[in-house]
């Protein structure tokens, strides 16, 4: 058998902690984390096929455009390892090009369980000849990697502008932490989203299906299910925008109406237009990336951009 689960799926305490001490902070926030339940992730699946939400496609198209050379970057004899690994899709592109030099290992790693499991087994199926060990983890928390990993050199693969949803200095926390995981000789290929006209940033997260809208209010569709609540979802609203002051779209909930939520032992007041903020997510021009990653121990070797530098895509080396 070429699969294995690695099961360390943070519980329903964190999400009820996070929940209360969110909605107490001023203004009201959660974590971004928390939208990837089942539903979550099949819903951002659906987001990454609105044609309004660019990343996916102009991402394929870089990888598409550079493979080579990135598999080049890579090398064979290595453990891929990829935080966040969702559908894992991403990877399947990369593997169809590494024909027969494919890595020792690939190590999928997120915190939605059923979703990387069903996706990681099917890959496991489909590359018979790869060992898959998946890992179900919260990686905003100290983790530790399987045992079975070799000692090969180790490539982290972080695609989808998905460090964009920390804040710059937890992304050179969590760069850090990956470098450590990593080991000396380590390389990441990590894609980020570059900064660009407003209106288009506007757009991708504001597509007309109102996909984007169906995975923000999602969360508190969970916080019912997982917590026994009864917040009355239909009274908040989507509301995302790119804040040009701090590079970062802002994604919000509002609440449509004045209203106290009872949750647990709590209540939580809001007033009409309140809003709970869920997600950022930045966006970094090249010298700014680079300042930060470099902040974070790691060196530039490589920069593809797509025709329009929409998107980035980097292959960054273990500083020594
Ligand atoms: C923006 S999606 C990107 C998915 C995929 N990498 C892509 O590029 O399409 C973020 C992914 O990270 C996972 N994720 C979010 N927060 C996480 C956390 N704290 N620990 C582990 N995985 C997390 C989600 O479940 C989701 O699959």
């Amino acid at each position: 058998m070429n699969f294995q689960l690695h099961n360390y799926q943070p519980d329903t305490e964190d999400l009820k902690t996070v929940v209360i001490k969110g909605l107490q902070h001023s203004p009201k926030q959660l974590h971004p984390k928390f939208f990837y339940d089942e539903i979550g992730s099949k819903l951002f699946d659906q987001i990454c096929q609105q044609p309004e939400y660019y990343i996916p496609t102009v991402e394929q198209e870089i990888f598409a455009q550079y493979a080579d050379e990135m598999i080049e970057c890579i090398s064979s004899n290595c453990v891929i390892i990829e935080p966040g690994a969702g559908s894992t899709k991403k990877i399947r592109f990369l593997l169809e090009r590494m024909q027969k030099n494919l890595p020792t290992m690939y190590v999928p790693m997120d915190i939605s369980a059923e979703h990387l499991q069903r996706s990681a087994q099917q890959l496991a199926n489909d590359y018979p000849e790869l060992s898959v060990h998946a890992v179900c983890v919260d990686h905003t928390k100290p983790f530790q990697l399987p045992d079975e990993i070799p000692a090969h050199r180790r490539v982290l693969f972080y695609p989808g502008s998905s460090l964009g949803n920390f804040k710059p200095h937890e992304a050179i926390d969590f760069l850090q932490e990956l470098r450590n995981q990593g080991g000396d000789d380590s390389a990441l290929l990590i894609g980020i989203d570059t900064k660009k006209d407003s209106d288009v940033l506007n757009h991708a997260y504001n597509d007309a299906a109102e996909v984007t809208a169906a995975f923000n209010l999602n969360l508190l569709t969970r916080i019912n299910s997982e917590l026994g609540t009864k917040i009355a979802v239909d009274r908040f609203a989507h509301h995302a925008f790119y804040n040009k002051a701090k590079s970062r779209i802002e994604m919000h909930l509002v609440s449509k109406q004045e209203q106290t939520l009872h949750i647990l032992q709590h209540e939580f007041h809001f007033d009409a237009g309140e809003t709970i903020h869920t997600e950022n997510s930045y966006k970094y021009s090249v010298n700014e990336f680079q300042t930060l990653v470099t902040k974070a121990g790691w060196v530039c070797d490589h920069v593809w951009l797509d025709d329009k530098h929409y998107f980035g895509v980097y292959f960054l080396r273990a500083a020594k």
